[in-house]
Formats: C-alpha cells, structure tokens, sequence
C-alpha cells in the first residue's frame, strides 16, 4: 500500500514537471502575431470618398490586392475630414484614409503605408497630391512621376518618396 501511494506521487511529480517545461518551450518561441508587421499581416485602413468615385475604389482595390483591408466610407462631407487630419488644399487628392492615427491622402502606394506605420514619424500623414498619372488607381498608357509628401498638422511638408 505504502510502495503503491509513492508511485502515484512520482507520476504526479513527472506529469507537473513536464507541464511545467512545455510552458517554458512555449514562451520560448516567438509568436509570430507578438512581433509586429509581418508581410503576411492584414492591414486595415478607412478609406473616404465621394460617391461617384471610381478611381478611390480602385485604389482600394490596389490596397487588398497588396494584404489591406479597407474599410470603404462613401461621404458628402470630405472636405471637413480633410481638415480635420490636416490636409491642406494642396496636398488634396480625391480620397482621404486614415490608419493608426495618419492620414492616408490620395493614391499612395502601399508600401509607403506600411512604412509610415512601422517607422511612426510624428507627422499628420502622407499624401499623393492630385492624381498623378500611374499612381496606384490610376493605371494610364502613360505615368508621370510623383512625390508622396509626408506633412505634418503645423502645414510643414517635406518628401517622404519619390516615384
Ligand atoms: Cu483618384
Ligand atoms: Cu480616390
């Protein structure tokens, strides 16, 4: 009887050490959800446009062909949300995004997003200005290079990329 209480505590001492190291091993390896931005990670945006709007959508679907998701808000008050993230009338475009606390304005590529995201500048936002020919949504025969500027809520302005 005594012999067969102390194997019960063995297998009870073997079965907590052994939770307890895979606990370890667990912790151990990174989660990959953990450790920010992977290339694999959907990204979502708002995006807000007037409603006949064509080029706004295919920038959107630029965005979730390239691993975003948007969030489509069709507005009649755009000008109001371009002035409450600080975009001035010359950095205007046609639509306005917003994505963890920036604004998104026009057709900026993705990969400037991603990088205004992980980098975190302290500035307002991004924009492309107008609707240059080529952007991201507005596929032409013909493409005209373009600047995204990166601005910030005081109206200083400087050039984040070059296309
Ligand atoms: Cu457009
Ligand atoms: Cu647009």
């Amino acid at each position: 009887m005594q012999k067969r209480i102390f194997y019960v505590i063995a297998i009870l001492l073997v079965v907590a050490g052994l939770t307890y190291w895979s606990g370890i091993f667990q912790n151990s390896s990174p989660d990959p959800a953990a450790s920010g931005l992977e290339k694999s990670e959907v990204i979502q945006i708002t995006m807000y446009r007037g409603e006949a709007c064509n080029c706004c959508v295919k920038w959107a679907d630029y965005l979730e062909n390239n691993g975003f998701r948007v969030i489509d808000r069709t507005v009649n008050n755009l000008f109001e949300i371009k002035s409450a993230n600080h975009v001035s009338s010359d950095l205007a475009s046609c639509h306005t995004a917003t994505i963890d606390g920036y604004a998104v304005e026009g057709h900026v590529p993705s990969d400037e997003i991603r990088r205004l995201i992980s980098e975190r500048p302290d500035a307002a936002g991004i924009a492309v200005p107008g609707m240059p020919m080529g952007s991201p949504g507005m596929d032409s025969f013909r493409s005209e290079p373009y600047e995204v500027i990166l601005f910030d809520d005081s109206g200083n302005q400087s050039v984040f990329a070059q296309y």
